[in-house]
């Protein structure tokens, strides 16, 4: 039996209600929608009923999910739903396209399921945020809530019902591109992100209109690539996988996220998309997740190519049968899952569990309740998708300022005045495209702010530009970045000798009074498939440094780039050094803030800076050695480099202020914490400058002997404060015995009795201790 659409006006209040859709738009459409056997309003009843009327090939038409774009042209692709082959699509966040979609699925095809559209919504929709790790380097979950509701307002206001986001992986290793899409290498501070972006995403389950569902990614541990090479082999222990890499992707889940994308790695010889433990045992069973799993780009067919499929009909089977519902940019679940079924080798069972999961998401969506939720109706179609009337600028540039990290600041060099003369060169000064920052899929690089204007902005005439250098003088590299070919080009060379655009960057400096000198990474640099041996500047940057050294003038190097690089050569260098990651469309507004003073830079690092490639891995929570070096201490027979200092250059948490800030020693309410008991920890912190300021106070704690070995120190709080110069605030953290907990070898997390050593302090390494018992 068909479902034929029709709902009654009270029906359909009382299912607007239930999807918290009281303010939507009225389901206008002349779309019939369904007159279900059972009530709406029971989920797994509407489902099962469902699931009942639908054949073998509509049920698997749910599983395919598909890009929309060059790989099939919309007049086929609404065939394709027609005729019941495609459950959902992602790529399009065009109202009208989506509406020929929608109206294909829910007046042309026999069953009038609704088609759902997901959308790469990472840091910002239209309106570009800061990437990932500049979000985290704000320690401010109000900056995160304020881009994850952004970003859903308008995602969802251009039709899109899904997001592919948050992006949780873990990284420690910068040489992975995709460290720029996360939020860095510490399990507390990126699982705080992670609930934070789900709740402003979508809230709970059913979502509203102006939410849309996420889908966290990617399911597992894809930030631990082999050697930070994209797409390469995890091979991970249990116990660092449960103590450290999982917990971001449990957060998100435990936030009621209601997706979950699968990674493209393999993690200990079985790839995340036919690994049963992962996706059933971890994932359904431990963690109790109840929503749509989607694969990566084509991964199911790569089963073939990890060698753990013969062909695609092996592959499609191992991927149904470890629970991946829908099968992304491919079609092979849609051509191969039938004749599996039909060959006992894949049971109805396994298929109804995953069309369940995608329906369920559906419902979730508020989409059978109104398929056109989020597309509402053509008549309040926006003329201009990239008007800048639907930009939220005040708030990019919040949250770009905030996301800023002041690295260096000699002989207080910055705030710059307003009246001095400002020298800008380097290759990212007015770079319009790399502000976006890596997976900006609906970011417009003409909405960007580029430093240059905003330093117009900013002062005016006061200004002298000269570009200085190109990104790299390496036309391989270049060749490289502009296949990617978003924008094109991304990459744009000037053609003058390198000699000729120093020596015209060398005049202007001479003209100014300070030289600001923007320089890193090309957003195509710091993305999906580029990762790098090297985390130097290109040679024709350090170039360009040199020779604005040479000049005599005071340097402030601001570096855009996605992920930690190697600055020992540039710390010496330079007198000012402020980390802006890629800060979005307000970003040359936001850095002008900071360089001016009108912002008191705060954010500080969510990822360790190494002084060379050589380090990696480094991060600050390693576990503990039987022959640590100490610093200050000879090296030999200790467990370190001996060419070069030590430890990271700038640590996690670090990030320094305009004014100072004075921590106090550690108080603790008490010396021992019985079971089930709390202990107060506190500080008092103290602005000892001349601004005002903010600054985050981090608590560190060590377990000093565990029955496994345990991190030199973990974060397990933070607390972002503001205070006037001179005035003090006393910050309290709470320590229960949930902060203490750790997966031990068996994988209980348990809290095991003895000393705990407290540290506070306002960056990983200069922390202030105290130590208590757990009875
Ligand atoms: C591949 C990427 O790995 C993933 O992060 C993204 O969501 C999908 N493509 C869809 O664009």
């Amino acid at each position: 039996m068909k479902l034929s659409f029709k709902l009654s006006p009270s029906f359909s209040l009382s299912m607007a209600l239930l999807a918290g859709l009281a303010s939507a738009p009225a389901f206008t459409q002349t779309a019939p929608a369904a007159v279900p056997a059972v009530s709406m309003s029971d989920k797994s009843a509407f489902i099962a009923d469902l699931l009942g009327k639908m054949t073998l090939d509509e049920k698997v038409g749910q599983l395919r999910l598909i890009s929309i774009g060059p790989e099939m042209p919309i007049a086929q692709l609404a065939d394709e739903i027609a005729a019941g082959r495609i459950g959902g699509t992602f790529n399009s966040v065009n109202r009208p396209h989506n509406r020929q979609l929608q109206d294909a699925a829910t007046q042309r095809s026999r069953m009038k399921i609704p088609m759902f559209f997901a959308f790469d919504v990472i840091h910002g929709h239209r309106t570009t945020f800061p990437i990932g790790l500049g979000l985290a380097s704000s320690w401010d979950m109000d900056v995160v809530t304020s881009m994850a509701r952004t970003a859903a307002k308008e995602a969802s206001a251009d039709a899109a019902d899904m997001t592919f986001a948050p992006m949780v992986d873990i990284s420690r290793d910068p040489r992975w591109g995709r460290t720029s899409e996360g939020f860095g290498e510490d399990p507390y501070l990126v699982s705080e992100i992670a609930k934070t972006v789900v709740r402003g995403f979508q809230g709970k389950l059913p979502i509203g209109p102006n939410n849309v569902m996420a889908a966290v990614k990617h399911f597992a541990l894809y930030g631990a690539v082999e050697g930070g090479r994209d797409y390469n082999t995890v091979d991970m222990s249990p116990m660092r996988m449960y103590q450290d890499y999982l917990p971001p992707y449990r957060a998100a889940i435990d936030a009621g996220a209601g997706g979950v994308m699968v990674a493209l790695n393999s993690i200990n010889g079985v790839p995340a998309t036919s690994n049963t433990w992962l996706m059933q045992d971890l994932l359904r069973k431990d963690w109790g997740f109840k929503g749509v799993a989607v694969s990566d780009h084509g991964a199911i067919v790569e089963l073939t190519r990890h060698g753990v499929a013969k062909d695609e009909r092996e592959a499609a089977k191992l991927a149904i049968k470890t629970g991946i519902d829908m099968s992304m940019a491919d079609s092979v679940y849609l051509k191969e899952l039938p004749g599996l079924v039909k060959s006992g080798e894949v049971s109805m069972t396994e298929i109804d569990n995953a069309v369940r999961e995608v329906l369920g998401a559906k419902y979730d969506m508020g989409l059978f309740q109104n398929p056109y939720v989020r597309i509402g109706v053509a008549a309040d179609d926006p003329p201009d998708l990239k008007a800048d009337s639907r930009l939220s600028r005040p708030a990019a540039r919040d949250a770009a300022r905030k996301s800023v990290v002041l690295l260096e600041n000699r002989n207080n060099t910055l705030p710059l005045s307003k009246t001095a003369k400002v020298a800008l060169v380097g290759p990212l000064a007015d770079a319009p495209i790399d502000m976006l920052g890596s997976w900006s899929a609906a970011g417009d690089y003409k909405a960007s702010v580029t430093l240059r204007t905003g330093l117009v902005n900013a002062i005016g005439k006061n200004l002298i530009y000269a570009r200085g250098a190109n990104l790299t003088n390496d036309e391989e590299i270049v060749k490289y970045l502009n296949y990617l070919n978003w924008d094109s080009p991304e990459v744009t060379q000037d053609k003058r000798a390198p000699a000729a655009m120093i020596a015209e960057a060398v005049k202007a400096a001479r003209r100014a009074d300070v030289v600001v000198v923007a320089v890193g990474e090309s957003r195509g640099m710091s993305h999906e498939s580029s990762s790098r041996t090297s985390l130097d500047l290109p040679q024709s940057q350090r170039a360009l440094i040199t020779a604005m050294k040479a000049t005599g003038k005071p340097i402030v190097l601001v570096l855009m780039n996605g992920r930690p690089l190697a600055l020992q050569r540039e710390q010496k260098e330079a007198d000012a050094i402020l980390e802006t990651w890629y800060t979005g469309i307000e970003g040359g507004n936001a850095i002008a803030d900071v360089l001016f003073g009108d912002y008191n830079p705060a954010g500080k690092l969510p990822i360790s800076f190494p002084r060379s490639v050589g380090q990696i891995p480094i991060y600050y929570n390693h576990p503990r050695l039987g022959r640590p070096f100490t610093p200050g201490k000879p090296g030999n027979y200790t467990s370190q480099y001996f060419e070069e200092p030590n430890g990271a250059l700038y640590p996690f948490g670090y990030g320094i202020s305009y004014t100072d800030f004075n921590v106090s020693d550690v108080t603790l309410s008490s010396a021992t914490m019985a079971r089930g008991a709390k202990v107060e920890a506190s500080v008092t912190v103290k602005n000892t400058g001349q601004r005002g300021g903010e600054t985050v106070v981090q608590l560190y704690i060590r377990d000093v002997a565990a029955s496994v070995v345990r991190p030199v120190k973990e974060l397990k709080d933070f607390r972002k404060i503001m205070l006037k110069p001179g005035e003090e605030k006393v910050v309290r953290f709470t320590v229960d015995e949930e902060k203490l907990k750790f997966f031990n070898a068996q994988l209980q997390r348990v809290a095991e009795p003895g000393t705990f050593t407290v540290q506070i302090g306002l960056d990983s390494e200069a922390v202030k201790e105290k130590n208590f018992d757990l009875q």
